[in-house]
């Protein structure tokens, strides 16, 4: 019994209800949180572990669009998907929530009255981008331009995927409509925004200050760079019809911003939970001995330890987050994983494919987890993990003492006579390892803790590969029993160990063991393994053996690559039919438009990489009439190398604009290729003076 329990709010990222849930999810947020979670309640300690749906935000309503059914639909649809896999995988939250709850909007519209009656919002009237055609404004995901700060080209209105700022559609260069395409104009519209500015003093004090040491340093680094680049008001409301309404006198037809009311979720989800429990949820939230924790992916970081505690900050009666574990991203067999090029392992499929194996998968993905960087997904070491590691290490040694068991001594577990030095030294080892194990999980290093357990494992195949009871029982009873005795100690220990990492190989071995019928669970603590000498006492009797893990084979493997490859090569067909595909032709023009544009033949002369940027070079151009700086995004399509000395076609008479604080002074003219490639537009022009002008 833990005399002492501590109180522990962790929370996972709400995952957006627009499609099913993958392994990059798995992998980034639940795994870690769930270990997390199950070791603090195999501690004794006081645990509210939640999620739920995140369900409003734009990618829900161009979803509904796209498939012409309505955004509850969408979201009750993938909810019931998402929920079932997060259940089928194991995933012990106390509650899993929607954001779609009446308790959600109520929690969410009672924290923003609040706010707005404390006076923490500032009004104002400004101009936002807006969509004659489509007759709204474009917030979000509504939107896609060209990142301010890193150049990047489909950056979305709040936050750029590419180098995972989060800014305001305004800021965005050469914005689009991602609903029709077209130059979106400014309109004035009411809003209420954070003035983040004011909270700055306070997240130097809090984030820089005092969790230097503790954080991750992917976490402390991007928090500092924000703060560093100082922050500034953030609209909280939107001009949408999905979300929770603005709860206040003339905030007609406006909603709350989805990145205001997705983490109150979590609040309410705690919420909902404790109603159900007969518990009050104040203290999971408001109280400074409860460490509230907030497992994410790199792309939420802003929103947790800038956004969020601002606005728990404003209100005044909130803890902080301790502590922001957030993961990299996992890539699959070398490329991003992506949902709309199904490039994706998605959980209900895998469990389809390798039923009753979600362990191996838990596994790998806590093996090979993203903690410090991205990381790789492939299907051979998923393979290889499962067969020389799992099998190979872990249920070779389970299955070679319970089959010995029962063969030597019909399953029950015998006595042991006197310690030889190798099995204190064995069982010392194996009273060390809750510990080992504690320590990197309260760290949050997962992969490195389950390596640890594994570990176990290793010490238990060594400890019978060098005593040999197969040998023993021909000439040595009394031994013999001994190690087989010390070998189930081994066992019972991992059947404690591995339940934050393993949580169905654990039941299974404690079914096979029968821990649970005898009894003998009670005494089989994380802590027991430390502290008692006795996991399973002789005498008791263990169930049948059975075999714990099962070798993946070549077949399975290629079926799972095969799966990848059709992907790659629909999307290479649809990238074609796409090229193809033309597209409308604009507006009419006069002729006085067209003799307005000043195009001319120019020559490459220099060409260099922007830094920190992919896809932009910046170019000297001899246009004829100056040699001029030319900022263009092509650094995809060509090295600097190949294209100095090219001749091209200028617009000279484009407005200048600074992209990453250098002058581009014109724009060169492109198309696409079927392959996605850029290429030049230039007629044949040998011979062709720079200057030429086209007409
Ligand atoms: O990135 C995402 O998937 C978001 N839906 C995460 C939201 S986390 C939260 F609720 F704060
Ligand atoms: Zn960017």
């Amino acid at each position: 019994m833990n005399q002492n329990p501590k109180r522990y709010t962790i929370t996972a990222a709400l995952p957006y209800t627009n499609g099913p849930v993958h392994i990059g999810h798995l992998a980034g947020v639940y795994v870690p949180s769930d270990i997390y979670a199950r070791f603090q309640r195999l501690q004794g300690n006081d645990v509210a572990f939640v999620c739920g749906s995140d369900e409003h935000g734009v990618p829900i309503t161009i979803k509904a669009k796209k498939e012409g059914i309505t955004p509850q639909q969408v979201v009750d649809k993938y909810h019931a998907i998402i929920k079932q896999s997060f259940e089928d995988f194991g995933i012990t939250f106390d509650n899993y929530s929607r954001t779609s709850a009446k308790v959600h909007h109520d929690t969410a519209s009672e924290f923003f009255k609040k706010l707005y009656d404390d006076g923490k919002f500032v009004e104002e009237v400004t101009e936002q981008l807006y969509d004659p055609e489509a007759n709204q404004f474009l917030a979000d995901r509504f939107i896609v331009g060209t990142c301010p700060k890193c150049g990047f080209e489909e950056s979305y209105g709040d936050q750029c995927e590419n180098c995972g700022t989060s800014h305001n559609a305004t800021d965005l260069i050469n914005p689009k409509s991602a609903i029709s395409g077209n130059t979106p104009e400014l309109k004035e519209t009411k809003h209420w925004f954070l003035p983040l500015d004011q909270y700055e003093p306070f997240l130097k004090e809090w984030v820089l200050k005092s969790h230097k040491k503790d954080w991750k340093t992917n976490v402390y680094g991007q928090c500092k760079s924000w703060i560093d680049d100082g922050l500034r008001p953030r609209a909280v409301t939107r001009d949408l019809d999905w979300g929770i309404p603005v709860p206040v006198e003339g905030a007609e037809g406006k909603v709350l911003y989805v990145w205001f009311d997705a983490p109150i979720g979590y609040i309410s989800a705690t919420k909902e939970w404790a109603a159900r429990e007969g518990k009050d949820w104040e203290p999971y939230w408001k109280s400074e001995d409860t460490k509230l924790l907030h497992f994410i992916g790199k792309d939420n970081i802003v929103f947790h330890c800038i956004i969020f505690p601002s606005m728990l900050k404003a209100d005044g009666s909130y803890i902080m987050p301790d502590n922001v574990p957030a993961n990299e991203f996992l890539n699959l067999e070398g490329n991003k994983i992506s949902t709309s090029k199904n490039w994706a392992v998605w959980l209900h499929e895998y469990l389809e494919e390798f039923p009753n194996q979600q362990d191996v998968l838990r596994y790998v993905l806590t093996a090979n987890a993203p903690e410090t960087k991205d990381n790789d997904f492939t299907w051979a070491d998923f393979q290889q993990r499962n067969n020389s590691e799992l099998v190979a290490i872990f249920g070779n040694f389970i299955n070679r003492v319970t089959v010995l068991t029962h063969k030597y001594y019909d399953g029950v577990v015998p006595a042991p006579s006197s310690f030889s030095e190798v099995d204190q030294q064995t069982l010392k080892e194996l009273k060390a390892y809750p510990d080992v194990i504690a320590s990197s999980i309260e760290r949050y290093r997962f992969r490195e803790a389950q390596a640890e357990l594994m570990n176990v494992a290793r010490l238990g195949n060594k400890y019978l590969a060098d005593e040999e009871p197969w040998k023993t029982i021909k000439t040595d009873e009394a031994r013999t029993q001994t190690v087989m005795y010390v070998a189930l100690q081994i066992a019972a220990a991992l059947a404690v160990l591995s339940e934050p990492f393993l949580p169905f190989t654990s039941r299974k071995l404690k079914d096979i063991l029968n821990v649970t019928l005898s009894g003998v669970e009670g005494s089989l603590s994380w802590n027991s393994v430390s502290t008692d000498d006795t996991l399973v006492p002789n005498g008791h009797t263990i169930n049948k053996s059975e075999l714990l893990f099962s070798k993946i084979e070549d077949e399975q493997v290629q079926h799972q690559l095969d799966k990848l490859a059709a992907s790659k090569k629909a999307n290479a067909s649809e990238n074609t039919a796409q090229a193809t595909t033309v597209t409308p032709q604009k507006d009419m023009i006069q002729f006085d438009d067209f003799t307005k544009l000043d195009m001319r033949v120019g020559t490459i002369l220099e060409a260099e990489k922007m830094p920190k940027t992919k896809k932009l070079l910046v170019l000297k151009v001899d246009t004829g009439i100056d040699v001029r700086t030319i900022v263009s995004g092509i650094a995809e399509s060509f090295t600097p190398e190949e294209i100095v000395g090219k001749q091209v076609t200028v617009l000279v008479n484009l407005a200048p604009r600074a992209l990453r604080g250098v002058e581009s002074q014109g724009m060169i003219l492109m198309t696409e290729n079927p392959d996605g490639k850029l290429v030049f537009v230039n007629p044949d022009t040998s011979g062709v003076g720079n200057g030429a002008t086209i007409n």
